[in-house]
């Protein structure tokens, strides 16, 4: 097996032996493209990059959440914490749970973790033994792939959403993973998100009891990631807990976490429902990995869901106080994806974005984008990445690419509308569309909207939506 390039770009020492399971790990393009958005702002080819490939939020932490930390670091809560989470954070927690997902779990089902990110790589080293299948979606949240194919060398099965080649747009079939369940022995892991990264898609109750159907004939765990769970939009589909299905807390890891509800991505500050055998060993790895959560960072966690007291200091409740702002944000990030979901509706059929239902993301295909004879062939463009690296260094919009998130989203790019509404969301979509069109008539094809059209166009919506 051939040492991956970073590290042989590294000059490692000669006949060094690394883990060749190297070779498997993958990234997250948020990251790594993230960085080169910033090479490119700093080099000032562009008044301004508009920002449509971040993952992190565009509001700020609220306020209470700030002033709970302050008075902890004050307090000179500065010392180790709890490895899990200290009690009352995790009672606080498992109420909440409670109160919203209609079960009946107690702080020994809960875990306070750096993030919400631990949870799959945890998981993973907690249940598959050699042999056994790990299940990702695809497209997916790219480090379930990653971390998957680095502990299962390759044996990774994919449940792939389908094209609809006429509406162009993607769905997951439960048919489908079940045909999966059935052609393979020995899965022992679904990874399974929603609201989803990158799609925006939210599964409906009706899945998900399709899917719980499946656990209980084919017996796996599935990792349920909802940390966009209040980030859903209304209309038919509500974001429903793969926990509050008969039996299905025996069966599930769920990955929850502060960074996207509440705004807090910096703080690395989630946590994990699980069963309680399956704690016991995630607090082991917590020991031997990291220790702990910031002890100050656990006193906020346990205010934002109830009173916390620890070493004779008290905090207050901030619950309803928080929920007040975040409330206002998922509000606007609702009528920042409706309002891109259809701004790129004007450019139909050639691109064709899909409902924006949930978390801050939208996954339109650019399939007839790139058959254009301009695209093609002067620009040389035949993939995804390659024109959502042209759309930044050659027109300052960032975005990222479809097939970063697996084969199955080559075609598609994936738009986050996380970002300020008036600075990037609004004149970033003139931009993109105006951008379009130009390819469009470039190539000979008539354009479904002028250039001339797009900005009075685009401010109707803004009134509508806004
Ligand atoms: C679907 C999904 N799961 C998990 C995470 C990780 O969250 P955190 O930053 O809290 O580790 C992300 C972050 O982008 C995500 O999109």
């Amino acid at each position: 097996m051939s040492l991956p390039k970073f590290l042989t770009d590294k000059n490692l020492i000669p006949n060094v032996t690394i883990n060749p399971a190297l070779n498997y790990l993958g990234t997250e393009s948020a990251f790594d493209f993230g960085a080169k958005v910033m090479e490119v702002e700093k080099s000032g080819k562009f008044p301004q990059i508009y920002k449509f490939h971040v993952g992190d939020t565009g509001p700020k932490t609220p306020q209470p959440i700030i002033d709970v930390a302050i008075k902890a670091l004050q307090d000179k809560q500065t010392k180790y914490g709890h490895f899990a989470g200290y009690p009352q954070v995790r009672e606080n927690i498992a109420k909440h749970w409670n109160k919203t997902r209609g079960i009946n779990i107690t702080k020994d089902n809960v875990l306070l973790q750096p993030g919400g990110k631990p949870a799959i790589e945890m998981s993973i080293q907690a249940l598959v033994a050699p042999g056994d299948k790990i299940i990702v979606q695809n497209p997916g949240y790219p480090i379930y792939d990653s971390l998957a194919n680095f502990y299962n060398h390759g044996n990774v099965l994919n449940w792939s959403a389908r094209r609809d080649e006429i509406k162009n747009t993607l769905e997951f079939d439960v048919e489908d993973l079940k045909k999966l369940l059935e052609e393979n022995t020995q899965v022992k892991l679904l990874m399974l998100n929603t609201p989803q990264n990158p799609t925006g898609m939210v599964f409906g109750k009706e899945k998900l009891e399709q899917i719980a159907e499946l656990v209980r004939q084919y017996k796996f765990f599935v990792v349920f990631d909802d940390i966009y769970d209040q980030i859903v939009f209304g209309g038919d589909k509500q974001q429903f807990s793969f926990l509050s299905i008969p039996g299905m807390l025996d069966y599930t890891i769920n990955l929850n976490g502060f960074s996207k509800n509440f705004a807090m991505t910096g703080w690395r500050l989630g946590f994990i429902i699980a069963p309680a055998w399956l704690i016991e060993i995630f607090g082991k790895f917590a020991i031997n990995k990291y220790t702990a959560v910031p002890r100050f960072s656990q006193i906020a966690a346990g205010a934002v869901f109830g009173d916390m007291e620890l070493d004779g200091c008290k905090y207050e409740c901030i619950s309803d106080k928080v929920q007040e702002i975040i409330v206002k944000d998922f509000v606007e990030y609702e009528h920042k994806g409706k309002f891109v979901e259809a701004s790129l509706r004007l450019l139909s059929p050639y691109v064709v974005p899909n409902v924006a239902e949930g978390a801050f993301y939208l996954f339109p295909s650019f399939h007839k984008v790139l058959n254009l004879s301009y695209v093609k062939n002067n620009l040389a463009i035949t993939t995804d990445k390659q024109l959502s690296n042209w759309l930044l260094t050659e027109k300052g919009i960032a975005t990222l690419a479809g097939s970063d998130f697996g084969s199955m989203g080559a075609g598609y790019v994936r738009f986050s509308y996380a970002e300020d509404r008036d600075n990037h969301i609004i004149p970033g979509m003139k931009h993109v569309l105006k951008t379009v069109i130009e390819l469009i008539e470039k190539s000979g094809e008539t354009s479904p909207l002028t250039t001339a059209e797009v900005d009075s166009k685009v401010d109707q919506l803004v009134k509508k939506y806004f």
